[in-house]
């Protein structure tokens, strides 16, 4: 697999100058006033989700240099070499493979197949894993005495499937309670087991490397307390979500739903780790939501690049983040339900792509991940908006909204689609006829992303959709998105400290860390 760093072909070079030339001062009104078909141009279907771009700075010449620059590095070998199962993770020496985990079974009466053939093994492994872990969430379901579900897990052992229990409430089973426990914080843990009781709850310890020292700690601490509490039986209480099946034994947990080492946390959602999804949803839901995934996947594989939603999304994140120098990227669902999407875009953005080196190594000489930060509209409009239309920044915003509501409210929800509506409008057109504090002056950039549904299928697709277009960026980049050495340092470092903590030695130490422990332990 060949892949050239995009300063290195001649696409960059051309959009340097494609942006020194026009694209500094484009003007997306004035684009829209020349250019009837502005809208057609730059918006698209794909599966479950329908994207407008056209409020974005850009315009034909530059996409079409975007799409040279992804071709030049390689975008396509790359993409298809991690649907081929290969080692696209380098410095971990794994393949990168979550999206096997929403392929469907291997049909035998079709000769042609979503997989490559030697990977039907390992595909007839996540089936067998997925449909005994189907099996067991709706056993749990039926139980009627399990009311409460406890998820103690951190990173992706906890967004995910928080967010995506959030997110599908609408759909959630009515007799379970869902309680997600991610801080090593006592007072998380603490308010959790307050509410509950252990006959009638069961905790799920997800943990990839069932190593992670937050988890692990609540999960000692959780098991403590249900014994300590006349809880009996922690082989029906417990069960482990994790690839190291031997730790979670050690633990004293029997019930465990393994997956494997080509799952990076981020992109675990899919696996055993969206057990609590698919307990609170249902496996038939569960599976719609493995569909939504696959067939974003599909659309990923095929669509042509000029078409394929990821590659427009991931090239345009590169316009905004090296040519006009935008730091960050704000996101806004028009949808209460997904509260914690932007903490888990946050995650999968800023985790795969915030990275320094290149995929050998080498020092970067140009900007990667944005900061991804955001809350649900309409509360952001009175909270920071002010900054996104008046500040001295530009932050590209992209905005989610949902074309038909789950509740019969219609008028709050006309209101909302109004409020989400006016707000891309508002950025972009701005208001220049009144000067000083009223001035606003327009042309900030939006992306709009327009679900006809909240579903299992149509979130689905919209997280891939987004692992996809995070992959886009950080191909071109010339990044491994995949690995996270730089949350190393602050675990070693935390070991250190905490037996200082315990000690008060400071012999070493910085003048800063040093006070702050003697005033900790004073
Ligand atoms: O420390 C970062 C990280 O490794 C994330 O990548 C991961 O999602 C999280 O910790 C939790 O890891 P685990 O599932 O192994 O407990």
């Amino acid at each position: 697999m060949n892949r050239i760093r995009c300063d290195r072909t001649p696409a960059w070079g051309q959009l340097q100058a494609a942006y020194e030339a026009t694209g500094h001062a484009f003007d997306v009104n004035r684009a829209f006033a020349t250019d009837p078909a502005r809208f057609a141009a730059f918006s698209q279907s794909a599966p479950h989700v329908f994207a407008d771009l056209s409020k974005n700075r850009i315009d034909a010449t530059t996409e079409a240099l975007l799409l040279e620059l992804a071709q030049q590095t390689g975008l396509v070998a790359h993409r298809d070499a991690m649907f081929a199962g290969e080692a696209v993770n380098s410095t971990e020496r794994r393949p990168v493979m979550h999206w096997l985990l929403r392929t469907p079974p291997l049909d035998p009466a079709m000769p042609t197949q979503s997989v490559h053939r030697h990977m039907a093994e390992t595909l007839h492994e996540v089936h067998l894993t997925l449909d005994a872990m189907l099996a067991y969430a709706e056993r749990m379901r039926a139980d009627e005495h399990i009311t409460d579900i406890v998820n103690i897990g951190i990173g992706g052992s906890d967004l995910g499937p928080q967010m995506a229990v959030q997110a599908l409430d609408a759909f959630v089973h009515p007799g379970k309670r869902f309680h997600f426990v991610s801080n090593v914080d006592g007072h998380e843990l603490n308010a959790v087991l307050r509410k509950v009781k252990p006959a009638s709850t069961l905790f799920l310890v997800a943990s990839k490397t069932f190593t992670t020292i937050e988890t692990m700690t609540n999960a000692q601490s959780a098991k403590a307390w249900f014994e300590a509490n006349g809880g009996t039986d922690v082989a029906r209480h417990f069960a482990a979500l994790t690839t190291n099946v031997k730790a979670a034994q050690v633990f004293g947990i029997d019930t465990t739903f393994g997956f494997w080492d080509w799952v990076g946390g981020r992109y675990s959602i899919w696996s055993a780790i969206g057990l609590p999804l698919a307990m609170a949803i249902g496996a038939r839901r569960f599976r719609e939501f493995l569909a939504g995934g696959h067939a974003m996947d599909q659309h990923f594989r095929n669509a042509p690049m000029a078409q394929n939603l990821p590659v427009r999304l991931g090239l345009l994140d590169v316009w905004y983040r090296n040519f006009h120098g935008f730091t960050s990227r704000s996101v806004a669902p028009y949808h209460c339900a997904l509260k914690r999407y932007p903490a888990y875009l946050q995650q999968l953005e800023m985790e795969s792509n915030g990275k320094r080196v290149d995929a050998d190594g080498a020092a970067l000489p140009y900007g990667t991940a944005p900061v991804i930060w955001g809350e649900p509209g309409t509360n952001g409009q009175h909270a920071y908006f002010q900054m996104l239309h008046q500040g001295t920044d530009v932050v590209p915003m992209e905005f989610v909204a949902v074309k038909t509501p789950r509740h019969d409210l219609p008028g709050h929800h006309r209101l909302l689609l109004a409020n989400v509506l006016a707000q891309a409008q508002a950025l972009m057109q701005g208001q220049s006829d009144v000067g000083g504090h009223k001035h606003f002056t327009g042309n900030r950039p939006s992306t709009f992303l327009l679900l006809d549904e909240l579903s299992p299928a149509s979130l689905g697709a919209l997280i891939a959709l987004q692992e996809h277009r995070v992959f886009v960026s950080g191909s071109v980049w010339g990044i491994n998105s995949f690995d996270q050495w730089g949350v190393e340092l602050g675990k070693v470092l935390a070991r250190q400290v905490e037996t200082l903590l315990g000690n008060g030695d400071n012999t070493g130490l910085d003048g800063s860390t040093a006070g702050l422990l003697a005033r900790l332990r004073a």
